[in-house]
């Protein structure tokens, strides 16, 4: 494990800047990217004689254990997968996936609505996981709030708009968003959720409002708003009318709820350490959540530098998680939650924090990890998630293209701003593409790394995870073949 400097950075990743320049492209790159494809089609599996999708991973070393659902279609692991698939015109398989996955939301009393984590072809029967064989039996939510999404990006890049206003789509988003648009305990538009129900689906504290699902829950609802726009314009209903009014208006308060509580700059820090505690009653309060400046962590400092950004990975009342998060960050950008000045504070302070979040295999899932007694605390002492491990700080090189896609699209969107940091933002995508590259098909495409530089393949990583292949070639058409495509994933755009 790394020692801290006093700014809270490792003084192992620091050695690391000085050889960052010994990244170089490489004359292979055609064989790799051969050879990722040819992995890719063996992850697609048939489901009743048709394709549907990709298992997670092909091999499983150490395995031999049934319990094991690697070799299962999982939704979330599907979408660099589907969003790949359109990108090559393959819509059928896309439509494929969207079909069975609305086949299988949940129709029983406690969970309807609610899409599977993950579902296999067991002889004649398809079985769905909704979270009943998972650690800690947790239903996945990002899985759900996927769907509309992936769906929305389909019914877009195919046209295939009669799928998108079709009765079993409308009737499917509906079902989802009884979830959410109802009257509960809480009135806050953010979805309330318990540890374990995303990509990170082993306890690490991160139950509440995790960044990852409340910027999902806002591309969520877009996407729903664009999916019934179509219906609406086929055919004008006053219930699909009023359904539209409400979510646009959750979208809305959602946006400003997470602008106010979770996006934090040197500035803003410079204001929330000096407001007022213990603050009751109904006047317009600077400090709801009753936050002491106590609580700030002293790394944020370094962190922020004078003009990052970023969105914090929770909020509870007293405790925020100051926890960088990649994926909800990256997506907080992609569904233009933050605006166009708040992201390129984001890329900012990704350039800024490199060393750590990129390091040797790009990109860090966490960061700070969770060490010493919060670790055996917060994880109860899950050896999976020991810091610098797995979901606690690894390194997942599937999670890169999601800042590849931010970045350029971001240049696609907004071409003329800030042309000098969007280049240097260019240059450090290209070096982490070359080092993925260099690096994956030696490490025979592992799920995650370990280690404060992210140089050992993960202790229990599966190898030919599919998300690492597809995400590497997702990376390489947008940044090296056909930039003009990442369009596609602007789920704004009509
Ligand atoms: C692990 C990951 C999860 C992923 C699954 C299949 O459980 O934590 O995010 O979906 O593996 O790859």
């Amino acid at each position: 494990m790394a020692r801290q400097a006093t700014s809270g950075r490792p003084v192992l990743a620091k050695q690391f800047s000085q050889e960052r320049l010994r990244v170089r492209p490489s004359s292979r790159e055609e064989a790799v990217v051969a050879a990722a494809e040819e992995h890719f089609e063996k992850t697609l599996v048939r489901i009743r004689g048709e394709l549907v999708g990709s298992v997670a991973a092909l091999s499983h070393p150490g395995g031999g254990d049934e319990a094991l659902n690697y070799g299962e279609v999982f939704l979330r692991d599907n979408v660099p997968v589907m969003l790949y698939l359109l990108l090559k015109g393959r819509y059928q398989i896309v439509r494929n996936f969207l079909d069975i996955s609305l086949e299988l939301q949940s129709s029983t009393y406690q969970t309807r609505g609610v899409f599977p984590t993950s579902f296999v072809e067991d002889g004649d029967e398809l079985l769905a996981d909704y979270g009943q064989r998972s650690i800690g039996r947790i239903t996945s939510v990002d899985a759900s709030l996927w769907w509309p999404v992936l769906a929305w990006l389909y019914v877009k890049r195919s046209k295939d708009y009669e799928f998108g206003a079709s009765q079993k789509v409308q009737r499917g988003i509906q079902l989802l968003l009884d979830l959410v648009l109802h009257p509960t305990f809480e009135g806050t538009p953010v979805l309330f959720v318990p540890d374990c129900s995303f990509m990170i689906d082993r306890p690490m504290d991160v139950w509440g409002a995790p960044l990852e699902v409340e910027a999902l829950l806002f591309g969520c609802l877009g996407c729903c708003c664009q999916l019934m726009e179509l219906a609406q314009k086929s055919h004008n209903s006053r219930l699909l009318e009023q359904r539209l009014v409400l979510t646009k208006q959750w979208k809305y308060d959602l946006r400003r709820y997470l602008l106010k509580h979770y996006w934090v700059t040197s500035k803003t820090m410079q204001v929330l350490r000096r407001r007022p505690t213990e603050q009751y009653g109904e006047q317009q309060s600077l400090n709801e959540f009753n936050v002491q400046p106590q609580v700030i962590p002293p790394w944020l400092q370094d962190w922020l530098e004078d003009r990052g950004g970023y969105l914090i990975g929770n909020m509870r009342t007293g405790r925020p998680d100051f926890r960088f998060y990649s994926l909800g960050n990256c997506l907080g950008c992609l569904f233009g939650l933050i605006t166009a000045p708040q992201q390129r504070a984001l890329f900012r302070l990704v350039l800024h924090n490199r060393d750590e979040l990129m390091a040797q295999m790009p990109m860090r899932i966490c960061h700070p990890p969770l060490e010493g007694d919060k670790w055996s605390e917060k994880t109860g002492s899950d050896p999976k998630n020991w810091p610098w491990s797995y979901h606690n700080g690894g390194h997942w090189p599937s999670l890169l293209w999601y800042l590849g896609g931010a970045v350029l699209l971001h240049q696609r969107l907004y071409p003329t701003a800030d042309v000098l940091l969007m280049g240097q933002m260019q240059a450090m995508l290209e070096e982490c593409y070359w080092m993925q590259l260099n690096q994956l098909p030696r490490q025979q495409w592992a799920e995650y790394f370990d280690g404060p530089t992210g140089t050992w393949v993960g202790q229990q990583a599966r190898t030919y995870q599919t998300w690492t292949i597809v995400g590497f070639l997702l990376l390489h058409h947008i940044l090296r073949v056909k930039t003009d495509d990442v369009d596609m994933l602007d789920i704004n755009a009509p």
